[in-house]
């Protein structure tokens, strides 16, 4: 019989009335049975992280710190048994589910060593003017209450650990939900949480279901929401509680621009791998995974048969094969979806270069060319493993192209001119611009979050640390400075 696998309520384990099945979106096979906390026990995990607030921001930064890098070193050892977790439950191929825990191992260090860092307060003399004669202001943060955590299926322990481990580094109290698809690699953080000495009440993590969040989103005792997911849903949440401070990391048609410069036999191979790879990892569901190719004329011809013979050397099929690269979708519907979208663009012109199968949950690593500008999935986000190619001609068109685009994430522009970088990120509506790559990388200690309805705020550890407190000045007055 398969155990249930409890919730954490004010960080000690706790079962509910009710369970719900986990599935492997691969085979169907249950991965887990998951125990749903009552109504009542949401009420007590939210009455105790708010009792915690103040208290838990006076908790000394080195007990925090040792209670992080507890998490840390508890995930490094566990990897593998994690990354199967992460696998059974996402259909994510086990190499990427590996590098999700290698990445969930550093976000927790680097929070620890965050904590230690944090709100040592900056002093600044006010006697620059006569009125501040002999003071000084001390500028230190704290927290803007308990935050509410919501997380999503496509990295379900790193995009948890995004939410907690600046949670607590900074001292705030925070309430996590997972997805519902993907609820225990969340869960397991409880484990390691729960075997630190952090307060009682500064951590839960509730798999409620998502009909039930509208209750907790508008609690007035969580002033804090940090939201990953869909648009839809974000600005949703959003517009219903606009006196909240809401960060919203949503989505995102990442572009690769390829400028003419980029076009050595070995630049265009590089290029082609890294756009094949990084539009089929997680089968295309990262809000940064490469969906439009924007490649000048001038290079075009010889990239495009490059892009296909790498898309389709992507392995794909079992996610717990080693060498699986694509794996399937989160469910059948997204890959029904997905088909939908490519079927629309093919019927309105668009040539299917390589790809436009589906099975099952999997969708087959596709690449779309001639695609016209009003089908869908040239404006939306697709979280499929399809890639979208365009001839723009010069820098101008193609930076108008990634802008062209209602979402602004992230972006990539394979280029070797330093001067193009910096119009680049001059020019590009984005919330991050990398050159020599695709727009897919992140470094878990920058800051991440989109422009225009990619979203609101920042993450990234340190950002998020900051996006959960507020500066409060202390002005001390009649000091010999
Ligand atoms: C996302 O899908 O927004 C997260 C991407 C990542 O953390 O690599």
């Amino acid at each position: 019989m398969t155990p249930t696998t409890a919730f954490w309520l004010a960080g000690r384990q706790a079962t509910g009335d009710t369970t719900f099945d986990v599935t492997s979106p691969w085979d169907n096979r249950l991965v887990g049975k998951v125990s749903v906390p009552t109504e009542a026990q949401v009420e007590e995990a939210v009455a105790k992280a708010h009792a915690t607030v103040e208290w838990f921001a006076a908790t000394p930064a080195h007990v925090r710190a040792a209670a992080l890098l507890h998490v840390s070193e508890g995930l490094a050892s566990r990897t593998e048994e994690i990354a199967q977790l992460i696998s059974a439950e996402n259909g994510k191929p086990i190499k990427w589910a590996r590098g999700e825990v290698g990445r969930a191992v550093s976000v927790f260090r680097f929070a620890a060593e965050e904590a230690r860092r944090f709100n040592g307060g900056e002093a600044q003399r006010l006697d620059t003017d006569a009125g501040g004669q002999g003071r000084l202001a001390l500028t230190r943060r704290f927290p803007k209450g308990v935050v509410l955590g919501i997380a999503p299926f496509n990295f379900p322990l790193n995009l948890c650990a995004h939410k907690v481990a600046p949670a607590i580094a900074a001292g705030v109290p925070i309430i996590l939900k997972p997805a519902p698809a993907t609820p225990l690699s969340g869960l397991i953080l409880g484990e390691l949480l729960a075997q630190t000495d952090l307060p009682e009440g500064s951590w839960s993590i509730l798999p409620v279901a998502n009909d039930r969040m509208p209750a907790l989103v508008q609690d007035e005792r969580l002033p804090v929401i940090s939201f990953t997911g869909s648009e839809t849903v974000g600005y949703a949440i959003m517009d219903s509680v606009p006196r909240k401070h809401c960060t919203l990391e949503l989505g995102g048609n990442g572009a690769a621009v390829v400028l003419a410069d980029w076009s050595s036999d070995a630049d265009l191979d590089l290029a082609a791998q890294r756009i094949a790879m990084f539009s089929n990892y997680q089968g295309g569901q990262s809000c940064i995974s490469v969906q439009r190719v924007i490649a000048d004329a001038a290079v075009y011809d010889r990239l495009v048969p490059r892009i296909v013979a790498a898309v389709e050397a992507q392995v794909t099929g079992d996610p717990s094969d080693a060498a699986t690269d694509v794996g399937p979708l989160v469910s059948e519907d997204a890959a029904k979806r997905v088909e939908s979208w490519v079927d629309e663009a093919a019927a309105a012109g668009a040539e299917v270069l390589t790809g436009g199968k589906r099975d099952a949950a999997a969708y087959a690593p596709t690449v779309l060319a001639s695609v016209p500008g009003e089908v869908t999935i040239a404006r939306e986000e697709v979280f499929g493993p399809v890639l979208v190619v365009t001839r723009t001609e010069g820098e101008d068109e193609a930076f108008a192209a990634v802008n062209s685009s209602k979402y602004g994430l992230q972006a990539g522009v394979f280029t070797h001119d330093v001067r193009a970088a910096f119009r680049a990120h001059r020019a590009l509506e984005v919330g991050g611009v990398i050159i020599g790559d695709v727009p897919s990388y992140r470094a878990d200690q920058m800051p991440y979050g989109g422009a225009k309805l990619s979203g609101v705020g920042r993450e990234g550890v340190r950002y998020a640390m900051d996006d959960y407190t507020y500066e409060r000045v202390l002005v001390l007055t009649g000091l010999d400075l």
